[in-house]
């Protein structure tokens, strides 16, 4: 991918991955326009990021996604690149539900639905671009899924699938088709101080960024590159040993 005189979006671009993949790509000389749901972290970005272009827009929601697409198109026509970014993440001991069933829905409209509509809404207007991309930020976890995290695992595989799909569509067009699979990295991701173990944000955002650069189209980082090279039985296991880790230092799950 050519790394540099982009019109970029990307969703949930106001902090976390998406926010340090708009600093590699402002710094590389490309237009960034980022949202999310909430005004202040997105004013927030903006204050240590000024040349963002900052929206409000929740992916989970049908309507406010064509809203974005719109917007975007009319303000930014030269818009070339759409990272899928935006996603949340809910633990859940399936055994032990008490929720209503919008509450495990949202998971599944915001990591998946969401990236899945927003592609085929910009997909025609890209396919117009002399060169394009769409860029799905999925998970290590789709390769081999958390138990403690079962709806977001199977939510991460199911678009890691559609990215393949996709590809193989766009293959002999001028969109190309990225899949950032990320390990566990240091942010917000499912609430503050869940996620302390994991990579820096911008080390791995430097990283990614270089192997785009580089032209690769699944893109892994320490753990979850381990994971795209792991062997059948390696990746048999790997739930098992991921579920039993999680529970002995979380018993009450
Ligand atoms: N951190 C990890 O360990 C890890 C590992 C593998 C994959 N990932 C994936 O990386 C992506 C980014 O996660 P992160 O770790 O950077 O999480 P984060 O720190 O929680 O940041 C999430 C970003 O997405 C926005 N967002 C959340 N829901 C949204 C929605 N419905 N519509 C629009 N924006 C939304 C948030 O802003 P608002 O709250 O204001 O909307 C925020 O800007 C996610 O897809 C996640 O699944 C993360």
């Amino acid at each position: 991918m050519v790394m540099t005189g982009n019109t970029v979006l990307i969703t949930g671009g106001s902090a976390g991955i998406g926010f340090a993949l708009a600093r590699e790509f402002l710094t590389a000389g490309n237009e960034v326009i980022v949202c999310g749901r909430s005004e202040r972290k997105l004013a927030q970005a903006k204050e240590q990021l000024p040349a963002l272009h900052t929206r409000v827009s929740d992916v989970s929601d049908e309507q406010q996604r064509q809203e974005l697409y719109n917007w975007t198109i009319e303000s930014f026509p030269a818009v070339n690149v759409l990272v899928n970014n935006a996603g949340i993440q809910q633990r859940l001991n399936l055994q032990k539900t008490s929720e209503v069933w919008n509450h495990y829905h949202r998971e599944i409209e915001a990591n998946l639905e969401g990236p899945i509509h927003l592609t085929m809404l910009f997909l025609p207007h890209l396919l117009q671009q002399s060169r394009a991309t769409v860029v799905n930020v999925t998970s290590g976890l789709a390769i081999t899924p958390a138990a403690f995290a079962p709806i977001y695992s199977a939510t991460k595989a199911a678009l890691h699938s559609f990215s393949i799909s996709l590809r193989v569509q766009l293959q002999d067009t001028p969109v190309d088709v990225v899949d950032i699979l990320p390990p566990a990295v240091n942010t917000d991701l499912g609430g503050p101080g869940l996620h302390t173990f994991g990579a820096d944000v911008n080390e791995f955002a430097t990283a990614v960024f270089q192997k785009m650069d580089n032209g690769e189209l699944e893109i892994g980082f320490g753990d979850s590159d381990r994971r795209l090279k792991a062997s059948n039985e390696e990746l048999k296991q790997a739930p098992k040993q991921m579920w039993e880790r999680f529970k002995s230092n979380n018993p009450a799950f």
